[in-house]
């Protein structure tokens, strides 16, 4: 079957370099070799993450941390801020893990705000915040660091456990200097990894909540984490394939050069919200909080999105994504993380202008 070209928002396109390093030969997890490249992946993992704290690699995908978040971390109650399909289920998460939750939430499209969340914790009771920094679903940016300056400077006790699975090396974000207390990330989407693995850090607060709760369950169990990466190791046998995979795109990062790799990214994005003037939609996120890793847009002009996909696909051989669950056909989403180059990028978006007039809208670009 021939290779269908992703501009869905993960999983994403990998390099063939990552390919075939994910299927390189297997080594034994306590054993020295792995040790060795363990070790190897952690200065460019702890400089992207901007932390002096080890970086973990977790063999589930990003839910497992969130999950583990909780059940390490939240001993009274959690705030849960609520702005789209990932964030709305991590409050079913914490109810499902048997937690006490609270919520901050606001329409899909809208970012979450400090004042909001400043208004709910002032109510007392919590000592655990969960926020998504780009909500994937529908491309909203809120701005983690005016929440985290308001979190750490008003409630030093509420952890701060952010998810930043489609916003990781796609823009800065330092996770020591803003304070979080877990940072987390898939490997499928900005990273260009394959899917099934998830990359995260832990601080020391954190670290001291953990010590006090004793239902952190096995598999994740944040000290255990910790105590074995001292010894580069992992709890279970690890995805050995994802950390040699890793390690060839840290390098090709590095090549790149993370400030361009964050520079690449907000121009596919400017591109992105360009084209979607051009051509008659609106952009679906919240003005000034719109996403740098894919373009959501409005589907204002009421066209039929499966169509113009099969289009994409049949004369293209690419796909994006026709909106996340109840925005299906109201929105649609190109995704532009990982490796898409502002040359690629240009070719795709004439093949969308295309797909319109095949179609049969009423495009003007
Ligand atoms: C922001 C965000 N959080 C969490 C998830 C869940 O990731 P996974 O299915 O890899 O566990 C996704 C998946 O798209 C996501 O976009």
């Amino acid at each position: 079957m021939p290779h269908i070209k992703l501009f869905i928002p993960g999983p994403v396109e990998i390099s063939d370099s990552v390919r075939k390093a994910f299927g390189g030969p297997m080594i034994g997890h306590r054993g020295k070799g792995f040790q060795d490249l363990y070790a190897r992946v952690q200065p460019g993992l702890r400089k992207l993450f901007q932390t002096q704290q080890p970086v973990f690699l977790g063999t589930g995908s990003a839910w497992s941390v969130m999950e583990a978040s909780l059940r390490n971390l939240v001993q009274k109650k959690v705030l849960v801020c609520m702005n789209g399909a990932f964030s709305d289920k991590w409050f079913d998460v914490a109810q499902k893990c048997g937690k006490q939750a609270g919520k901050v939430q606001v329409e899909w499209g809208q970012a979450i705000k400090p004042e909001a969340i400043d208004r709910e914790l002032a109510q007392g009771g919590y000592d655990a915040l969960t926020l998504i920094h780009h909500e994937t679903s529908t491309g909203v940016l809120s701005p983690l660091p005016a929440i985290a300056k308001l979190v750490r400077s008003k409630y030093p006790d509420v952890l701060l456990i952010v998810d930043t699975v489609s916003s990781f090396s796609v823009l800065p974000i330092p996770f020591d200097e803003l304070g979080l207390d877990v940072m987390l990330c898939g490997t499928q989407k900005a990273l260009a990894l394959p899917p099934g693995a998830a990359l995260f850090s832990v601080s020391e607060r954190a670290y001291q909540r953990a010590e006090k709760i004793n239902d952190r369950g096995y598999y994740y169990d944040f000290l255990e984490f910790r105590k074995q990466a001292e010894s580069n190791m992992t709890p279970c046998t690890p995805s050995i394939s994802h950390l040699y995979a890793l390690e060839v795109k840290l390098a090709e990062i590095e090549k790149e050069g993370i400030t361009k790799r964050h520079e690449r990214h907000r121009k596919n994005a400017e591109r992105g919200r360009a084209w979607l003037q051009v051509n008659g939609f609106e952009v679906f996120p919240e003005k000034g909080y719109e996403s740098l890793s894919l373009t959501c847009g409005k589907n204002t002009q009421g066209i039929d999105v499966a169509k113009w996909i099969a289009w994409l696909k049949e004369n293209h051989g690419a796909i994006f994504d026709g909106g996340y669950g109840k925005l299906k056909g109201q929105t649609f989403r190109v995704s532009h993380m990982g490796d898409e180059t502002e040359k690629g990028m240009e070719e795709l978006w004439g093949r969308l202008s295309e797909g319109l007039k095949k179609i049969g809208s009423r495009p003007c670009g």
